[in-house]
């Protein structure tokens, strides 16, 4: 039987690296794609030559909390068990603080943040009651560090990872470890659609010099999504340039 991932924003940038590396790895993964997207999400499934032994298409809002609290738990019930859940939905919304309005902050926060509780809660306590599991959320550099723009933003991937260390002490005793990745400016979509002249003068500031490849940060996921990680929990990997080092 292959062990079940869960990812949220699936066909994301960094979500389908993820996919990808986790089907390679030999899991069955759970891709959530957004309310209304199927067409989308069937188009990236078909792209990727995927087949439903590997993937299951599964709709989530992960904004919404009865809605995930409804379907997770009938996806518990048709599949027995999830062993990995990847938070790695999130959208930006970046403006200065002093015209950032009410909606910029609460979906932000929302999509980025309130969405840990959405998605988790209702598969954490069946991974304890297992007695093993995996959570890897996705942060950034800049709730390390804060980012000019993004005051919303930051805060989420900031409180992405007081969540991690609070459940990875919730969840040690029972084998379920809780971790977070925390991504640089990487090749993506979300990183592209950055003015060219604000995005250079980030590159400047990177050591490396370039921007991430999601696969390389697929790769961190799968690590802590691994047996070799069994005894890592409530830590932060940073996949930077060297960025931002802490
Ligand atoms: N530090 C200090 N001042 C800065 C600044 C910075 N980093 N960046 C811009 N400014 C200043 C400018 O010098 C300018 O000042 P003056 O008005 O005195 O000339 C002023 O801010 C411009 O402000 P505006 O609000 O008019 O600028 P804008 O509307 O054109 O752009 C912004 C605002 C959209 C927030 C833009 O600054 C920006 O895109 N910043 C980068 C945000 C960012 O890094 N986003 C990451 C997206 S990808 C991601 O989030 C993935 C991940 O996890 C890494």
């Amino acid at each position: 039987m292959k062990k079940l991932a869960l990812i949220t924003g699936s066909k994301g940038g960094i979500g389908s690296a993820i996919s990808s590396k986790l089907v390679a790895d030999g899991f069955r993964v759970i891709a959530t794609y957004y309310t209304g997207n199927y067409e989308c999400a069937l188009e990236w499934f078909t792209e990727k030559g995927f087949t439903e032994e590997e993937v299951r298409l599964f709709e989530l809002d992960v904004t919404n909390a009865p809605e995930c609290a409804e379907r997770l738990s009938q996806l518990l019930e048709d599949e027995g068990t999830i062993d990995v859940v990847v938070n790695n939905a999130g959208i930006t919304k970046d403006v200065q603080f002093k015209k950032m309005s009410l909606e910029a902050w609460r979906d932000v926060i929302d999509t980025n943040l309130n969405s840990l509780f959405n998605v988790t809660q209702p598969l954490f306590a069946s991974m304890c009651e297992k007695g093993g599991g995996r959570i890897v959320n996705i942060s950034s550099v800049n709730g390390l560090k804060g980012q000019f723009g993004q005051t919303n933003y930051s805060a989420a991937k900031a409180g992405m990872i007081g969540f991690s260390k609070a459940l990875a002490a919730e969840g040690a005793r029972s084998g379920v470890t809780v971790n977070v990745v925390a991504p640089g400016y990487t090749g993506t979509p979300m990183v592209e659609q950055m003015k060219p002249e604000v995005l250079d003068s980030i590159k400047a500031q990177i050591p490396m010099k370039r921007l991430a490849t999601p696969e390389e940060i697929a790769e961190s996921v799968s690590f802590l999504a691994s047996d070799a990680a069994a005894y890592i929990t409530g830590e932060t990997l940073s996949v930077n340039g060297g960025l931002y080092m802490h």
